[in-house]
């Protein structure tokens, strides 16, 4: 094999969909799912791929150190590609513990399991990779000066053409301070750090890339997208928080799996690559155009839900606005989303009507209860 890889949290959404692309892309590379399987791993992710030869999952903690220097060892695994994590911003205000064990503890021990195998080969870090997978939140909230939105200063191929409004004029770019204001980010961010600090203290060749809102199939619903379809064909209330303002920045889930590929094969060493979708909206208009989709695909009249729309209690810290300034990732490396954002959404609410098993499997058991606790009384 060319090369052999660990993908950690290859079983969640943002994962199975870069180990997809891997596995399919690279026959010649070796691709080790390491996954612990939490609420939001699901093999049926991967269905599609879990019998082909140059993969193999494996049930283990980032956290079990022990196990991941001696799985490093028995694969000669010479890449790292990390996205186990907790990754859901309002299960981290409930419990920011689980959090800090997981973002922060796991990354370590994924990291010191890394030095001690590699220093140890006669080649030490010659041809190995740690490439750490962050998010925009370490970079806080900006500023939304422009309420009605404005002409985008920099948009995208697949951006132009659409809405491709800016409420702002201050992007996240590379060089921006850190500024997490939820447990989640700030578990990433101190990740981020630890990532940084093994290139300055020990050498180890690490990237590290921070982007923005994914959506597409397989995401977990108790994120805003996938949620809200669903409740959207149960008819069940959609529970904007505060009054739907809040920006994000949207990314197709394949266009990220596309950057970090491109990243991983040219990206340079200790460099920092934002990732965004040239694409921001307030939450209020992709919720209408949710509302638009699903009932335009389920053939019921327009308009028919609109009264699902609740406003409810914000959520505690809640970010106003996230934007990501990408260009240096275009510029340098030639990436650029592919899709334009309503026609994701199509295809989106496609996948998860197409899916209701997959829906059905991952909304029964334990997720009632969290539904219950972590709507109620808001
Ligand atoms: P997810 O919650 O869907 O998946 C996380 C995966 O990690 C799951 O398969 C889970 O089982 C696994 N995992 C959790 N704890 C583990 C542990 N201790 N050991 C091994 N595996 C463990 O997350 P996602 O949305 O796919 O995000 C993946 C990564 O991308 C995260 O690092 C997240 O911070 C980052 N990110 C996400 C987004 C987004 O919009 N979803 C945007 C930017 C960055
Ligand atoms: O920006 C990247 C981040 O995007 C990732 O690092 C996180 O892992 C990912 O979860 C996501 O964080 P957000 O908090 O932005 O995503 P979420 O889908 O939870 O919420 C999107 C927006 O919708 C946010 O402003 C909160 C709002 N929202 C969310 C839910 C779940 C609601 O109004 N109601 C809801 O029920």
């Amino acid at each position: 094999m060319k090369r052999s890889i660990i993908i950690s949290g290859g079983a969640g959404f943002i994962g199975s969909h870069v180990v997809r692309l891997f596995v399919n892309k690279y026959p010649d590379y070796r691709i080790v799912n390491l996954d612990k399987l939490t609420y939001a791993g699901n093999l049926a992710n991967l269905k599609d791929i879990e019998d082909r030869p140059n993969y193999r999952f494996v049930k283990g903690d980032i956290c079990d150190f022990e196990s991941v220097l001696s799985l490093m060892r028995e694969e000669s695994v010479d890449g790292i590609i990390h996205l186990a994590a907790e990754s859901h911003v309002d299960r981290s205000i409930k419990d920011p513990f689980t959090f800090a064990r997981t973002n922060v503890l796991g990354t370590l021990s994924l990291l010191q399991a890394a030095r001690l195998y590699w220093e140890g080969l006669p080649e030490r870090y010659s041809g190995k990779l740690f490439y750490h997978i962050s998010t925009d939140e370490v970079y806080g909230a900006l500023e939304m000066t422009c309420p009605e939105g404005m002409e985008a200063p920099f948009t995208s191929g697949a951006s132009s053409g659409s809405h491709h409004l800016a409420y702002g004029s201050e992007f996240f770019t590379e060089d921006r301070k850190y500024s997490p204001h939820s447990p989640y980010s700030a578990s990433k961010a101190s990740s981020d750090h630890f990532v940084r600090a093994f290139h300055d203290t020990y050498g180890m060749p690490v990237v590290v890339t921070n982007c923005s809102n994914n959506y597409g199939p397989y995401q977990f619903p108790e994120k805003l997208i996938p949620l809200f379809i669903n409740n959207i064909v149960h008819r069940r209330s959609l529970p904007v928080y505060g009054r739907g303002e809040n920006v994000r920045d949207w990314l197709y889930v394949e266009d990220h799996a596309r950057a970090i590929d491109t990243i991983f094969h040219s990206g340079k060493v200790a460099e920092t690559y934002n990732i965004g979708g040239f694409n921001e909206w307030k939450n209020i208009d992709v919720i209408r155009l949710l509302i638009r989709a699903v009932d335009r695909q389920l053939g019921r009249a327009e308009g028919a839900d609109d009264d699902l729309v609740t406003f409810v209690t914000d959520r505690a810290g809640h970010d106003l606005r996230y934007a990501i300034d990408s260009r240096k990732l275009r510029s340098e490396l030639g990436w650029e989303p592919s899709l334009q954002f309503e026609e994701g959404i199509e295809r989106t609410v496609r996948w998860y009507l197409d899916n209701a098993a997959w829906m059905e499997n991952v909304t029964s058991g334990d997720y009632l209860k969290y539904y219950e606790d972590m709507y109620k009384g808001r």
